[in-house]
């Protein structure tokens, strides 16, 4: 049994932030920062943590209660499914799917969805983020509607490629079931009262989870959205909560030197006002692959924004790369050292994997490969993921390394609440609100004007326009 509030075992668990590689001692004044520097914007890196702070569980900011909820509903919903159902399918998009593929393929056995049905202990998880029709009716060969549980996931209830899956999945309910047994399928996560779905949950008496109000989707990993697929799939979700709180707790501490949230937005603004506008996060995990694009969604969709909190136009944002060690040393890890002075480097390390495997040895006589004997991939890993960091320091090229101890819930769950608030900090430092996102609404207009939707005619007569001055001779 797990004591989730053991200092001893919380402090052993502890995610640590390794800056060393930022540091002008370093990597050198040109990339690198001095402490002076530091020091200079602490007063401000103060602020923008106090302003966070100060509207914490108001407004956008009442993701950071989702630490402390009760989970209990949520547990039994998953008991019911996970003994009644061979698959559960998230239909969501965005901030509503995001989270729950990281948390899938960090938290799950790698091949879940192939475990014999006693190995794997729940339902076939599987999470439809796309509208490509080869690969959704793909998913019919390989599972039968009637086994499956569908979780429809979206706060606005009005996403199109969402409603539109649910408008798929429902139909072949229909088919296979009847009108007075599909419903019992169906599980919806939607906005308590606003939005287009909450009104077809009461039409038709579909068991049904709140996105909460004040948060949005992609703060959402840690509130049902996230939570309910992985307590169906069997994670510790009480493991995820603990852990974002005890990251709520360090990253409420007013010291820079003591808080990584604070300091991995100050440190990341820093490098993109100077001239770092790039910011590459690498995990050195395979289970951490997709944790990398729930934070790549994070940091552009809460980051890049056009106007300031005044108004004026600033169009500001770093562009988050995802890439995966030691994978993309062998893809990209070229251009990072050679290549322009643009970015800034965030690695992932875990310390101890559940599992370890040594390298055998054979005498071949090949040096290069004879060394090899006797060591473990996880000593290769570790020494790909440090030598890759020597080599950008080497380079000159600022890095800095989150170092988990273990993957686990209560890790993961710090992970993306520490995520969460360096995001929420920076938000404050960049001087925009990190919580809309009207960039993305103006291509979901566009795509509901081109399919008819009422309300949207004007954009259908911009499109129209746009459409008219297309020339031919620019398609070859
Ligand atoms: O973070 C966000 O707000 C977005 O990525 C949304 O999650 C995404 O657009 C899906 O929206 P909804 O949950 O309303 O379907």
């Amino acid at each position: 049994m797990v004591h989730y509030d053991d200092p001893a075992w919380q402090i052993a668990q502890r995610i640590r932030f390794d800056f060393n590689n930022l540091m002008a001692d370093t990597i050198g004044e040109a990339h690198g920062f001095t402490e002076a520097a530091l020091a200079r914007e602490t007063e401000a890196a103060l602020a923008a943590l106090a302003a966070v702070q100060a509207r914490r569980d108001t407004g956008w900011l009442r993701w950071m209660g989702l630490p402390y909820q009760p989970v209990d509903d949520l547990l039994a919903m998953a008991a019911d499914v996970r003994a009644r159902f061979k698959n559960f399918i998230v239909l969501g998009i965005g901030g509503s799917a995001l989270g729950t593929i990281a948390l899938k393929d960090a938290l799950l056995h790698p091949y879940h969805n192939q475990l014999p049905d006693d190995a794997r202990g729940g339902p076939r998880l599987y999470v439809l983020d796309n509208i490509d029709p080869d690969w959704l009716l793909a998913l019919l060969d390989v599972l039968d509607p009637a086994e499956t549980c569908f979780n429809v996931i979206t706060k606005s209830g009005s996403t199109a490629e969402t409603m539109s899956q649910f408008l798929w999945t429902r139909g072949l309910l229909v088919d296979r079931l009847g009108e007075g047994r599909y419903a019992d399928h169906v599980i919806a996560t939607t906005d308590a009262a606003r939005g287009s779905l909450r009104p077809l949950v009461d039409q038709e008496s579909y068991r049904s989870f709140m996105v909460p109000d004040g948060v949005g989707g992609r703060f959402s990993v840690l509130s049902a959205v996230g939570l309910l697929p992985a307590a169906v799939a069997g994670i510790d979700i009480r493991g995820l909560l603990a852990g974002a709180a005890y990251a709520d707790r360090i990253s409420a501490t007013p010291y820079l030197w003591q808080n990584a949230a604070l300091m991995y937005a100050l440190t990341q603004h820093l490098a993109y006002r100077r001239g770092k506008p790039l910011s590459v996060m690498m995990p050195y995990a395979q289970g951490l692959r997709t944790v990398a694009d729930w934070y790549a969604q994070l940091w552009a969709e809460s980051l890049g924004k056009a106007q300031d909190h005044q108004g004026q136009l600033v169009h500001v944002g770093p562009t988050p790369i995802k890439a995966l060690g030691a994978t993309d040393q062998h893809s990209q890890v070229q251009l990072y050292i050679e290549g322009p002075h643009d970015k800034i480097f965030t690695f992932v390390t875990v310390e101890k994997f559940a599992s370890e495997l040594p390298i055998p040895a054979w005498r071949t006589g090949q040096s290069a490969v004879d060394y090899l004997g006797g060591h473990t991939i996880n000593e290769l890993l570790a020494a790909e993921a440090e030598g890759t960091a020597l080599a950008l320091a080497a380079a000159g090229r600022p890095n800095a390394t989150f170092k988990m101890p273990t993957l686990n819930a209560f890790t993961l769950g710090q992970f993306f609440y520490l995520l969460e608030m360096a995001t929420a900090i920076s938000g404050e430092l960049y001087n925009i609100d990190a919580f809309d996102q009207p960039g993305v609404e103006g291509g979901k207009d566009r795509a509901y004007a081109l399919l008819g939707r009422p309300g949207y005619e004007a954009q259908r007569a911009e499109i129209e326009t746009l459409r008219q001055k297309r020339k031919a001779r620019y398609e070859i």
